[in-house]
């Protein structure tokens, strides 16, 4: 089964994403991470990708496009995947569709999580993660249960996104509203896109998602 999931910076994106792998074991490919993991090798992408991140704008579609295609051409990806954060632009989401077709594969559902703006910002400004397990919490929504040490593996040193102040949580709505949210009418117009509340408790986020996913696949299955 392969997914695209939709959203504004802190829709839920990446927490939804991590819970669908484990369930119908697809993988997750996030391009922001894919992104992180350049700028921290020091590499030419990420030199080129740093800046424009940091300022909450969009790395550009020629990069991109590359990253994606050597990603789904993985072996890991024949069983599917699921799309946290491309397409993020019209360009992106045709060249997504031409790679699609070459590879003889398809797109089951593309689904855009609905958040107030004004959620996402406190949602994004509070979060950090867990530097040993990269497991996720926010200030004021999902604290750990023992401040200062992860509910998973124990340990004691967290890290934030270099994006995820207030001001460049403002630009990169900006971004979204203006450069990926018009793709949401190419997906419409397939058929493909399907709309979930991302207001909701994570819990129940995950239980439309499952609602309208395992009649497509059933959980572990391709
Ligand atoms: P990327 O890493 O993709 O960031 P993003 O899209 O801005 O999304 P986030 O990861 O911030 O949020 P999310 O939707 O995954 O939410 P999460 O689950 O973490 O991209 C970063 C940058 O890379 C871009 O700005 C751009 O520069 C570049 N980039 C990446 N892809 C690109 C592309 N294709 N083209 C060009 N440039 C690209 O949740 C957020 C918080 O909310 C967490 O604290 C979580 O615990 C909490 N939360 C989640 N769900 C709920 C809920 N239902 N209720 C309450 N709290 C919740």
């Amino acid at each position: 089964m392969n997914l695209i999931l939709l959203g504004p910076p802190g829709a839920g994106k990446g927490t939804q994403a991590k819970r669908l792998q484990d369930r119908y074991g697809i993988v997750q490919i996030s391009t922001g991470d894919m992104l992180r993991a350049e700028v921290a090798a020091g590499s030419e992408v990420g030199l080129q990708a740093k800046a424009v991140m940091e300022a909450g704008q969009l790395v550009s579609d020629d990069i991109l496009i590359r990253m994606l295609a050597g990603r789904i051409a993985r072996p890991d990806c024949a069983r599917g995947f699921i799309l946290d954060g491309f397409p993020r632009t019209v360009p992106q989401a045709v060249a997504l569709d031409g790679m699609l077709a070459g590879k003889d594969m398809r797109l089951h559902a593309v689904i855009e999580l609905r958040v107030d703006d004004a959620a996402l910002i406190e949602r994004i400004a509070g979060r950090y993660t867990c530097a040993n397990c990269g497991e996720g919490y926010n200030d004021v929504l999902h604290p750990p249960k023992v401040a200062g040490t992860c509910d998973r593996c124990g340990g004691t040193s967290f890290t934030r996104r270099a994006d995820d102040t207030r001001e460049t949580v403002a630009a990169r709505l900006v971004a979204y509203h203006q450069q990926t949210a018009p793709i949401l009418p190419h997906y419409a117009a397939q058929g493909r896109l399907h709309a979930v509340d991302g207001m909701a408790e994570p819990d129940a986020v995950t239980g439309e998602l499952v609602a309208l996913l395992d009649p497509l696949a059933p959980p572990d299955s391709a």
